[in-house]
């Protein structure tokens, strides 16, 4: 999604906006600007379509730019083709004042045409400039920047994340925020806004989480907040200990081949904390095993992998606790009139913390009266700060678009709070808890030696990189586990790619198998072994190219109807997808790869969805 940054200080500002810009590229985007105050009065805009590397060269890294306050932007289209004019920032008619925006403004054909019927003229066909536009307007009228600011914000209905200029105070930037992720940067004689902490790890570590409604005066002296009200609010500062390198490639190609092999050690942070002899003790929890024992419905809410891992937990949870579970996706459950109320737990789970589905859903629930718990992996995001209560996932940042190790510990969470449960209500097997946490100590080892075989699924991925139209099949967990496998291909790779629960593949699509197509068989859940087994030898019947996953222990057995077979060490039942899930990560890796896919920033694709 669209990358925000703003600078004042006492350096030229551009260089260091496209710096910043450079380290949200993974969000996701189409186009990029800057604008800067320039030091002989007004504003300066620099924009245009494509990487950012087209924009640096335009302004030859920022050095044609002179100015020590500006703003730059990097976007992700929603209204009005990717083009050089719809680029951000935008600047009003006039000239006074530049606008970068994240999110979308709702009722902007009617504030445009209202703006028309003035005699403005529009240049881009964005919902974006009508805050540009309009701004110039009340400003027309109050001669003010900030009371101005404010009258916009009045007037606009939506999502927004905004950093404003004004020529004729050219000593600051004003932001606001409304439901699209905003932080501020404390710096020494120099202040910032971002979308995220990683375009400011290099400057500085000293940030403050904007809210909805609040409204941010940055000079170089300091920055002033306000509520919707327009009164003082006193932020809290966090300070970030990400280390600046956790957000670079460190040697590896790609972030997301960094970050599968990160999992090792992102499952030590995540579960470490939360054992302590042989028990699972989630001390950052609020939720009381009274609470828990009280609840009358569980939802899991989410979008993506992180909704696959919520079916994943459906299963478990079930397992463990014997209430029901219902997984929904959080653009369906928000519209879907959902039964819930006071006994009501809704887990939403979600990477970025910002994903605006999710966030929305969340919001749906509270207002229902649920309890909200969420697993999260970006500390101080939205999700994280309007839930009740919040798990993390200690996965460290997460940039490739295509989420890897932020699935991993979202899943070890999931099931570590599945574990919690049934020990809570009384419904979980003594013996099966005490296995399932003995081999979660063990299980960052265990991926390790799965990772150490990456070289097979590189080669396989090279024989195998040129298929139209990849099957993953498995039942139950094998079958949670399929759904992240297509994604993850499909995400990065471009193979159109479906993943059936096995039993369903004869109720219809089968009749798509034929000669030579390639069927992933997912079978690493034993009990339902041979009956994985059985589906994968009716697709075989029609002309299947199979790759067959498995555990160790039935590698062999697996062997005598597949040649191909890839095996992950054996563990408790319920910990198999986070071993299961690591070959399938390397296979669209390397497909992607032999196919000369951009891994890191597949097309159309945003890092954290912050529109709906
Ligand atoms: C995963 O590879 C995707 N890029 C995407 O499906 C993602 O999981 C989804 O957008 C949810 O994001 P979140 O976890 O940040 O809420
Ligand atoms: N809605 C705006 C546009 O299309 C902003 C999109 C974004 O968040 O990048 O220009």
């Amino acid at each position: 999604m669209c990358g925000i940054v703003g600078f004042v200080g006492r350096q030229q500002a551009a260089p260091i906006l496209l710096d910043g810009l450079s380290k949200l590229e993974y969000r996701g985007y189409d186009s990029a600007g800057v604008a800067v105050v320039s030091p002989d009065g007004g504003i300066e805009v620099r924009k245009a379509k494509g990487r950012l590397q087209v924009l640096s060269d335009l302004i030859h890294g920022g050095a044609d730019m002179d100015g020590r306050i500006g703003i730059g932007h990097t976007r992700w289209a929603t209204h009005g083709a990717p083009s050089d004019v719809n680029s951000h920032p935008h600047v009003s008619e006039g000239g006074k004042f530049a606008v970068i925006h994240n999110g979308i403004i709702e009722n902007y054909v009617e504030i445009k045409e209202f703006l028309i019927r003035q005699g403005v003229h529009f240049q881009s066909e964005t919902d974006t400039e009508v805050v540009a536009q309009l701004l110039e307007f009340y400003y027309n009228e109050c001669r003010d920047f900030f009371e101005a600011v404010g009258r916009v914000l009045r007037r606009i209905e939506g999502a927004y994340a905004l950093g404003m200029l004004c020529a004729d105070c050219p000593d600051r930037i004003i932001a606001a925020r409304k439901d699209a992720p905003l932080l501020l940067g404390y710096g020494e004689g120099e202040n910032f806004i971002a979308s995220d902490v990683t375009a400011l790890l290099k400057y500085t570590r000293d940030v403050a989480y904007m809210e909805d409604g609040e409204v941010a005066v940055l000079t170089t002296e300091g920055i002033k907040v306000f509520d919707a009200l327009q009164q003082p609010v006193e932020k809290e500062r966090h300070h970030v200990d990400w280390e600046a390198a956790a957000a670079e490639k460190g040697g590896y190609p790609h972030f997301m081949l960094k970050e599968i092999f990160e999992q090792p050690e992102a499952l030590r942070r995540a579960i470490s904390p939360r054992l302590k002899d042989g028990r699972i003790v989630f001390d950052d929890m609020k939720l009381t095993p009274e609470r828990i024992r009280a609840l009358s419905r569980v939802f899991i809410v989410a979008c993506g992998s992180s909704y696959h891992v919520g079916m994943l937990g459906k299963y478990t949870l079930e397992h463990l606790t014997r209430r029901s579970v219902e997984v929904c996706l959080a653009s369906e459950f928000r519209y879907a009139d959902p039964i819930v109320d006071g006994n009501t737990l809704v887990i939403v789970i979600s990477q970025s913390g910002e994903t605006l589905d999710t966030m929305a859903a969340l919001r749906e629930a509270k207002a229902r009266g649920a309890y909200v718990l969420s697993i999260v992996n970006v500390v101080g995001s939205s999700i994280a700060r309007e839930s009740d209560d919040v798990l993390y996932t200690w996965a460290g940042p997460e940039i490739a678009v295509a989420t890897t190790k932020a699935y991993s510990t979202q899943l070890a969470v999931l099931d570590m709070l599945g574990l919690a449960f049934g020990e809570a209500l009384g419904t979980v097997d003594a013996a099966e808890y005490a296995e399932t946490v003995r081999e979660l100590e063990k299980l960052p080892e265990k991926l390790e030696t799965v990772l150490a075989h990456h070289e097979d699924i590189q080669k396989y991925a090279a024989e195998h990189f040129n298929h139209n139209s990849i099957f993953f099949i498995g039942r139950n967990l094998d079958y949670a586990l399929g759904l992240e496998g297509s994604l993850k291909l499909k995400e990065i790779s471009y193979i159109h790619s479906e993943a059936y629960a096995s039993g369903e593949l004869k109720h219809g699509t089968i009749s798509l198998i034929e000669e030579g197509t390639l069927v992933v068989a997912l079978g690493t859940y034993g009990k339902l072994f041979d009956k994985a087994m059985s589906n994968v030898v009716e697709v075989k019947a029609r002309g299947a190219e199979v790759l067959a996953l498995t555990t160790e222990s039935r590698r062999e057995e697996r062997q005598k109807t597949v040649p191909n077979v890839l095996a992950v060490p054996d563990t408790a039942d319920m910990l198999l997808p986070s071993l299961g899930v690591v070959p399938l990560q390397l296979f669209a890796y390397y497909v992607a790869l032999q196919r000369g896919c951009d891994i890191d920033k597949p097309r159309n694709l945003a890092k954290s969805v912050t529109v709906e």
